[in-house]
């Protein structure tokens, strides 16, 4: 029987614990540009079994948010080094979320003011957070009405993947990838007939919808190798206006044709992102999406995540319901969590004010027991 504190190997990584910190966004890279704040910040919280980076734009285009760090510049990618460095020397590991929002995003945060893109022109009903620029305050915005991506423009999004896969391995240092394929954003949008109404190769049957996905990740494990690639998928959050409307067959489908490649980990956000972990509305049997994983040669190690506490984090993994357990908002307030769950100490309480954007307070000044 396995602890959550037993070491594990998810594909070439090599984690002393099973606990993963949950990719979250913060919104304190003005620019785009990663800060030495950051690399404070992630390193605090270095003895984590794998630190999963806050979503990172991998093209100016998949920027959904203000103040949200990218990986396409050369000034980005010294950035994130600074801050993998940081961890590495902190004796950490840190993969990070490679990330195109689709159609959660805003015109003042595009190129030229464009419009954002998505797999049919229908607007997601959720805000983003915009920061004005003269001001300096944010605030939250209805997404704007996105435009169909034209079925020649898919390359240079896969390409896009594979790229940054690319850089943030050789360049920035990280030591993997996390395909961000969850929560209502680019390539969940194109897996769920909700966002997506195409009648091309990209759209319509299970395999069609699949095909962005499964094309991005063939790309990342091409760049950066199977072992270091790693793929987050929410089966029924209804975030950010994303619905399916047969969620089960599509995501056995999925992991089914993601076994052979290799996978590090596969990352599973059960219920709703931040919410209920059950949906009358939207059963969903997790068992037989891992088996179905496991049934078709899939040796990643299985990750879960959603509203976990000490107790069922042990349970998890104790009962083979999970490899790995990823951890959000206990992490922002706990920086030393996994010492905290070893010894069974209270946690810090988090402030939600202080989550998106800002400086050191509500991020880097969380209290630690133990330090490093
Ligand atoms: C402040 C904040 C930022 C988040 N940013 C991201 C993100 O960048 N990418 C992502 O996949 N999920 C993001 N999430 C979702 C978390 O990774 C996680 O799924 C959620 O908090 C539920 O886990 P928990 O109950 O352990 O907090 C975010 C959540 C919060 C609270």
């Amino acid at each position: 029987m396995s602890s959550l504190f037993d070491p594990i190997q998810a594909g070439d990584l090599r984690l002393p614990n099973r606990i993963a910190m949950a990719p979250l966004t913060r919104n304190r890279a003005p620019g785009a540009v990663p800060t030495g704040l950051m690399a404070t910040y992630y390193s605090q919280r270095a003895s984590a079994g794998l630190l999963i980076s806050e979503g990172t734009a991998i093209s100016h285009q998949g920027q959904g948010y203000a103040h949200v760090p990218g990986l396409y510049g050369s000034e980005q990618l010294d950035g994130w080094k600074r801050v993998t460095d940081a961890v590495h020397a902190a004796g950490g590991r840190i993969v990070t979320q490679l990330w195109h929002v689709g159609r959660v995003s805003h015109t003042s945060l595009q190129p030229e003011g464009q419009a954002p893109v998505g797999p049919s022109a229908v607007v997601a009903k959720t805000k983003t957070y915009v920061i004005d620029e003269t001001t300096g305050q944010g605030r939250f915005e209805p997404t704007s009405m996105p435009r169909a991506l034209a079925q020649q423009e898919l390359p240079g999004i896969v390409h896009a993947f594979a790229v940054a896969a690319r850089n943030a391995v050789q360049t920035a240092g990280f030591d993997g990838v996390e395909l961000h394929a969850a929560n209502g954003y680019l390539l969940d949008q194109f897996l769920k007939t909700g966002a997506n109404l195409r009648d091309d190769d990209y759209g319509g049957s299970i395999e069609n919808r699949a095909r962005l996905l499964l094309e991005c990740t063939r790309a990342a494990v091409d760049a950066a190798g199977g072992g270091r690639v790693g793929i987050r998928l929410s089966p029924v959050t209804p975030a950010n206006g994303i619905v399916d409307a047969d969620p089960q067959p599509l995501f056995e489908y999925v992991v089914r044709q993601l076994a052979p490649l290799g996978l590090a980990y596969v990352h599973i956000i059960e219920g709703s992102t931040g919410g209920p972990r059950e949906l009358p509305e939207r059963p969903f049997d997790y068992a037989a999406l891992r088996s179905a994983y496991r049934m078709a040669g899939g040796q990643g190690a299985w990750m879960v995540n959603n509203g976990y506490d000490r107790d069922m984090a042990l349970r998890a993994v104790e009962s083979g319901h999970a490899d790995i357990v990823a951890f959000g908002k206990a992490f922002i307030s706990n920086p030393d969590l996994v010492h905290r769950l070893r010894d069974g100490l209270p946690l810090n309480a988090w402030d939600t004010s202080r989550f998106y954007g800002g400086g050191a307070e509500g991020y880097t000044d969380y209290p630690a027991v133990h330090p490093g």
